[in-house]
């Protein structure tokens, strides 16, 4: 009787450690938004949620994978499902690479040391964003997993090739430039919040402070946030100062950038060199045309235009017009490993990814960014598994149908 009663109370065993308990109930990557919800000041996580205007294009970017479902085949032996891929040469073990995102450290003291270290030990490409913060090199001395380097175009241009050429020596295989930034989407949390970054600790965000403790402590006591990229560079642009990020992209970045100016930043970067921003399948054209390894389709994580079309929706017609050429990525709204399966059927090489890693990095720093790319590895995986694709290359436009 005791033993039968023992038998079934198994409980789960017990620990002190609260981010780990934590992590270990978070089911998938919406778990982990959660989880970074309550644990980052509402400011922030609201920075990193949020999107432009009226959200509806990270809405539709998100729902836009519903309107597809699979066309699932049985009884095909599925003992072994090889995840793996070839992106920009390289072999790497899931389709998906880390899109850059700025200010990562707002999130986790360690930000993108954090985020590329787990990449690296997972083989994942990593994005390292102009707008970073943690340096080129830094990055570099603790991933030797694939890097690459996303620029932004600051109107001084000696400052962004001396950050090319920096990204070249410290071995970044892809340059990225961001194409979809002619000046910022409004995002009107950010608007509300008074959002600035860094985040000001002031009166007015003292109470949100009180209430995650852990983040003020951990902020408080870490070196200052700083776009480490242009440190002492000046303070105006350096991060030093605190921020509100429209007036600063509106002083600091190019919006004068043309196709012209890419095809420079073509020539001069011997890697691999992909354009992230498309949203139009002419101008998915140009960039094949004028020689970019990869184009991106992606509308910033509907961060913005807010009426911009959902980056996987143009996939059809896109690789269709350049998929002899360069190979299309799409970042936006991937919260799934079926999402990726979705992407790849439609003849992506690869997803994107920012908030679903960001997420993580909130959720419990290090291990939740390792948490929330194991969801998206172990989906994708299973995935293939129920649809009865046992390689990413038998993926093709025969496996979907609308919902
Ligand atoms: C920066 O790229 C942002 O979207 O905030």
């Amino acid at each position: 009787m005791l033993e039968n009663l023992r038998e079934s109370m198994r409980f789960r065993s017990i620990t002190l450690d609260t981010v780990a308990r934590k992590l270990d109930r978070a089911a998938n990557i919406d778990d982990l938004r959660l989880l970074a919800k309550s644990n980052l000041p509402r400011g922030v996580f609201d920075y990193i949620d949020g999107a432009a205007e009226d959200e509806e294009a990270l809405a539709r970017s998100i729902r836009v994978f519903d309107q597809v479902l699979f066309r699932p085949r049985v009884m095909r032996d599925m003992t072994t499902v090889d995840t793996s891929t070839t992106l920009l040469g390289k072999k790497i073990p899931l389709p998906f690479a880390l899109s850059p995102t700025g200010f990562t450290r707002i999130a986790d003291p360690q930000g993108e040391l954090a985020v590329a270290k787990v990449a690296a030990a997972r083989g994942l490409p990593y994005t390292l964003s102009t707008m970073g913060t943690r340096s080129i090199e830094e990055v570099a001395a603790v991933s030797d997993g694939p890097k690459w380097f996303q620029v932004y175009v600051w109107k001084d241009r000696g400052l962004v090739k001396e950050m090319i050429g920096r990204a070249e020596a410290a071995g970044y295989e892809t340059l990225v430039i961001t194409v979809d930034f002619a000046t910022l989407g409004r995002r009107e949390r950010d608007v509300r919040s008074g959002f600035t970054l860094p985040p000001k600790l002031g009166l007015d965000t003292i109470f949100d402070g009180i209430r995650h403790p852990r983040w003020t402590w951990e902020f408080a006591r870490s070196e200052p946030i700083r776009f480490a990229n242009v440190s002492g560079t000046s303070d105006d642009r350096d991060g030093t100062n605190a921020v509100a990020l429209a007036p600063f992209v509106a002083e600091q970045l190019d919006p004068s950038l043309s196709w012209t100016d890419v095809e420079e930043f073509r020539a001069m970067w011997p890697g691999s060199f992909m354009v992230k921003g498309v949203q139009d399948v002419e101008d998915a054209k140009i960039a094949a045309d004028i020689g970019c390894d990869a184009v991106a389709l992606s509308n910033h994580g509907g961060r913005q235009l807010d009426a911009s079309p959902a980056p996987f929706e143009l996939l059809p017609e896109t690789v269709d017009a350049i998929g002899d050429k360069s190979e299309v990525l799409v970042d936006g709204g991937i919260r799934r490993g079926a999402d990726i399966a979705k992407a790849v059927a439609l003849g992506a090489t690869a997803c994107m990814g920012g908030r679903a890693y960001l997420y993580g990095l909130g959720a419990g720093g290090e291990r939740g960014v390792d948490k929330a790319l194991g969801f998206l590895h172990d989906e994708f995986e299973r995935t293939l598994k129920l649809i009865g694709a046992s390689t990413v290359g038998e993926l093709g436009p025969d496996w979907i149908r609308p919902a």
